[in-house]
């Protein structure tokens, strides 16, 4: 039977018939394969008939032209078919999404982004060439579950290049995409006159106020179906900020009032997950916060895939609209609580996962080749000579600053830190990135030192540089309580289940299970505990290893419930 899904005047229609999308944001690439079809039997038993999901470019392009696990979001939109529901796709390029540079690949340095420069729609026509195959053949008029496909991410947020919005569009089409087009954007004016594109639909997104948003889209669209991309019934957190919630009583009313307009509705996020390894990004307004690797959300299905407070009051209320739906399935098992002696360890700087160069200048982590990790930069302050003081210019993201070999000041970005020391000296700095800009006008940074290293004025050159990429080493010692170390434990598990790593004590910096590695942990939190999802772990002998940077706690990792 050949189906399809058409706009037609206010409503859109499934196979003939009124359709009302009650679609909910999950990534495939924030939540474990095998976790993927207990997270969708959540939304659809929580009331909706579609996922929604991102595709992140530099997840699936690591290098120029290297593509992998292109696979991935096929085999999600299976299982999403599989469950009983619809899909819609938004591919990028870029996605925004607190995801590292909002999904750009990091290498794209010698283009601009966003725009219709032939060198960055090239790299662009190639993913998609790559990509969106898989995304044609799975739309509904194809016998699969696609239903729609974004153009672009909010781009009324960022320009004005219409040629650019075009190009996307077309490629999409030329690529086989025939069910509906449409973009994202603010509900304003400035918003929707830059980012909407004339005969595609426009939705908008928002958080409250659904009445003031649905009126200025139907100032700019009169005659078209109202629908909100994204409803923030939760948010995420900065590290060092606050854990942001968003009251359930007040997102229900909300979500009621959406669906009281007539309208469609994309709940981002009905299941956030985790932004795992150093995949979260960053917000830049007046100054740079990173963001946690938590995806939480404070979305209906929680972290580890357990209903919320939320969730109840969205059932109620998206079942009178969608009555046939399955039994909110049973909650993943977890861990009994456990703590795990860390007995091996080896220092940052001898573990054997470093790449050695010679510099001039402090070269930039995409200069090296390097998507995320640390960098030590070292050099001579030449003497003697009367103290100055030492700066980075312009510093992305945090520098251990060591002189003479002893740690003198952690400097973070945008804090003018100094430090006023004489020579001759032998200063390191181990720079740390915390995550790409994902929005606005700072999108696209470079990461290390971008300008230099002065001492007074005078910019220090002839550098020696390792690149630490995030992997695990091969070897450990005898346990030494010293940070910039690697630490390893092992622990026995009889069933695997879903487990929290917390460390109390500890300073700041990575943890790994069977090497992978689940995120950042900084005692400043909000965040204050990583997720493990259960398939990560096997029956048997299981290895934690933690990369410390700033403080040694208690040598043990405590495993902790929900
Ligand atoms: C915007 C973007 C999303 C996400 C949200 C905030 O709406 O389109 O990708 O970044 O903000 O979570």
């Amino acid at each position: 039977m050949s189906r399809n899904f058409v706009i037609d005047g206010e409503s859109f229609r499934l196979d003939g018939q009124d359709f009302r999308v009650l679609s909910g944001a999950m990534h495939y690439f924030r939540v474990h394969p095998s976790q993927w079809a207990h997270r969708l039997r959540m939304l659809h038993a929580m009331g909706l008939n579609t996922v929604e999901t991102y595709v992140p470019w530099n997840l699936h392009e690591p290098r120029p032209g290297e593509f992998r696990d292109l696979e991935l979001l096929g085999a999600f939109l299976d299982a999403a078919a599989e469950e009983g529901l619809l899909a819609i796709v938004r591919p990028g390029p870029y996605i925004c999404a607190e995801w590292d540079n909002g999904g750009l690949p990091w290498w794209l340095t010698d283009v601009r982004v966003r725009t219709s420069d032939p060198g960055y729609l090239r790299y662009v026509d190639r993913f998609f060439a790559e990509l969106i195959p898989s995304v044609a053949e799975r739309q509904i008029t194809r016998g699969g579950n696609v239903i729609m496909v974004q153009v672009e991410n909010e781009y009324g947020s960022y320009g004005t290049d219409q040629a650019y919005l075009r190009h996307l569009a077309d490629e999409l089409i030329a690529h086989g995409i025939e069910v509906p087009l449409f973009t994202s954007d603010g509900p304003g004016d400035w918003w929707l006159t830059g980012g909407t594109v004339p005969g595609l639909l426009a939705t908008v997104n928002f958080g409250s106020e659904p009445e003031r948003a649905f009126e200025t889209l139907k100032r700019h669209r009169p005659g078209e179906p109202l629908f909100c991309m994204e409803f923030w019934c939760g948010w995420f957190d900065h590290w060092a900020g606050e854990h942001i919630t968003r009251e359930p009583a007040d997102a229900a009313d909300s979500l009621e009032r959406i669906l009281a307009m007539g309208a469609s509705v994309n709940l981002y996020m009905a299941h956030g997950g985790t932004s795992f390894g150093s995949w979260s990004g960053a917000n830049r307004h007046e100054a740079y916060h990173a963001t946690i690797s938590s995806y939480d959300y404070d979305a209906p299905i929680a972290e580890n895939g357990a209903p919320t407070e939320k969730f109840w009051l969205f059932r109620d209320i998206l079942r009178r609209y969608n009555p046939d739906v399955p039994e909110v399935p049973q909650a993943p098992a977890a861990l009994p609580p456990s703590a795990v002696a860390l007995t091996g360890s080896v220092r940052l700087a001898d573990a054997g996962t470093g790449i050695r160069s010679t510099a001039p200048f402090p070269p930039t982590f995409e200069e090296l080749g390097l998507e995320h990790g640390l960098v030590s930069y070292r050099t001579r302050v030449p003497g003697p000579r009367k103290p100055y003081k030492l700066v980075v210019d312009g510093l992305h993201d945090r520098a251990h600053v060591f002189v003479d070999g002893e740690l003198r000041a952690v400097f973070s970005r945008d804090a003018d830190d100094a430090l006023e020391i004489p020579g001759p000296a032998e200063i390191e700095l181990l720079v740390e990135s915390m995550g790409r800009t994902n929005f606005g006008p700072h999108l696209g940074e470079r990461k290390g030192i971008l300008r230099g290293v002065r001492h007074h004025q005078q910019f220090l050159h002839d550098w020696e540089v390792t690149a630490y990429p995030l992997t695990v080493p091969a070897g450990f010692g005898e346990v030494v309580a010293e940070p910039r170390s690697f630490f390893r434990g092992e622990f026995d598990v009889a069933e695997p289940g879903d487990t929290f790593v917390e460390l109390p004590g500890w300073g700041k910096g990575y943890v790994w299970v069977n090497g992978f590695c689940l995120g950042r942990y900084w005692e400043r939190g909000p965040q204050q505990r990583l997720y493990v999802p259960a398939p990560l772990l096997r029956a048997g002998a299981n290895e934690i290893v933690v990369l410390e940077l700033d403080q040694v706690g208690p040598l043990e990792v405590r495993l902790t419930a929900a």
